[in-house]
């Protein structure tokens, strides 16, 4: 343009690959949540959008752009086309229909699973060497079926599990205590939401194994009310979709957290929907469940053998029982 007098340089242009694009499938309360978290956290070089809704899209597009004077210089673009998404490093979908008011996610699957057999061969075409991360729900039962039509390798194809229902645990025990929710580690694994299996055994705060120093103290009290605040994660997706209609923050952090984690190769552990198969006795099919997964550049690089107790493997073996019965996540 007139405005500038180039420099010359004889530098050879910068490989393509060095520059961050990542999709979003689906611009509604979640995506955009996503989106915008991404775009603050300067996680990427470009964000495509993609929704069946073209002036939504369009909307939302533009409405991010109008943003640029007081964010990090980030290439927004959006089409129903999924040309847009071409080259993607990272592909985010959280497209499909969401709960009423008081229904189950699992009452979402039909619906769900036939957006995707639409929706996720097109993705996977136009960004081959990408890593998806399903969010829409059911998320584990959703994750299986995008492993299956994207014919990715199981470890480009995670799930956002239970990272959200971890991170409100964290939440409510950091409450209890009074404390920065970042020094509680907590993990919830098995189902996102309603059958999810909370690892008493991995509740630490500040290092400290909770359970354990609650035995010592002999103080039993504690251990129902942190069986109070599992049950308080359960149920929070229904409380909070029951005042605002639907949830949308903390997913929206969240899977910015696992965004960053894996375009900045941190190798971190995330408790995210991956192939459970040879994973705490869940011996044979292909069963999706969120477990303590190390996280980077290449998507899932390996499954932590975190110590389970008996009951909490016994819960995390009923929840497999239910995957399989939720028809799309067994052995086939
Ligand atoms: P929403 O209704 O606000 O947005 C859904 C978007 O998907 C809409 O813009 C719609 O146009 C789009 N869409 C529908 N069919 C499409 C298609 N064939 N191709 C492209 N786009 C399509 O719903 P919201 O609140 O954003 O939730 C989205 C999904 O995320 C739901 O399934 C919800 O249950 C799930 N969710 C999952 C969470 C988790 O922890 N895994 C947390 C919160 C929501
Ligand atoms: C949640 C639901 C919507 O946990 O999956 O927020």
């Amino acid at each position: 343009s007139a405005f500038f007098k180039p420099i010359h340089n004889s530098d050879p242009p910068l490989p393509s690959n060095r520059r961050t694009k990542v999709s979003v499938v689906g611009v509604g309360n979640v995506g955009m949540a996503i989106a915008q978290t991404i775009l603050t956290q300067d996680l990427a070089d470009e964000i495509a959008l993609v929704d069946a809704k073209p002036d939504k899209l369009r909307g939302e597009m533009l409405d991010l752009q109008h943003a640029a004077a007081f964010l990090p210089r980030t290439k927004i673009t959006a089409s129903v086309d999924y040309e847009v998404t071409a080259g993607s490093d990272l592909c985010i979908v959280t497209a499909g229909a969401r709960q009423n008011p008081g229904e189950s996610r699992l009452n979402l699957l039909q619906r769900n699973v036939a957006l995707f057999r639409h929706i996720i061969p097109p993705l996977a075409k136009a960004s081959p060497d990408s890593i998806l991360i399903i969010v829409s729900n059911p998320v584990d039962v959703l994750t299986y079926v995008a492993w299956k039509l994207s014919g990715f390798p199981v470890n480009r194809v995670l799930g956002s599990g239970t990272n959200l229902d971890s991170s409100r645990f964290r939440f409510l025990i950091a409450d209890h205590l009074d404390v920065n929710a970042q020094d509680v580690q907590a993990y919830i694994v098995g189902e996102h939401g309603d059958s999810s299996v909370a690892l008493w055994s991995s509740i630490s705060v500040g290092g400290i194994p909770v359970l354990s120093f609650l035995e010592k103290q002999q103080i039993a009290y504690e251990k129902q009310t942190l069986e109070d605040i599992h049950q308080a994660v359960v149920g929070s997706a229904y409380e909070v979709i029951g005042l605002k209609g639907y949830t949308s923050w903390a997913i929206g952090y969240s899977v910015a957290n696992l965004a960053r984690t894996i375009l900045r190769d941190q190798r971190k552990i995330h408790p995210v929907t991956v192939l459970a198969r040879g994973f705490y006795g869940v011996d044979g099919g292909d069963v999706f469940l969120s477990l303590p997964a190390l996280l980077g550049r290449n998507g899932v690089v390996a499954v932590t053998n975190v110590h389970m107790t008996d009951e909490e493997s016994e819960k995390l073996q009923n929840r497999r029982v239910l995957a399989s019965a939720s028809g799309c996540s067994g052995g086939d």
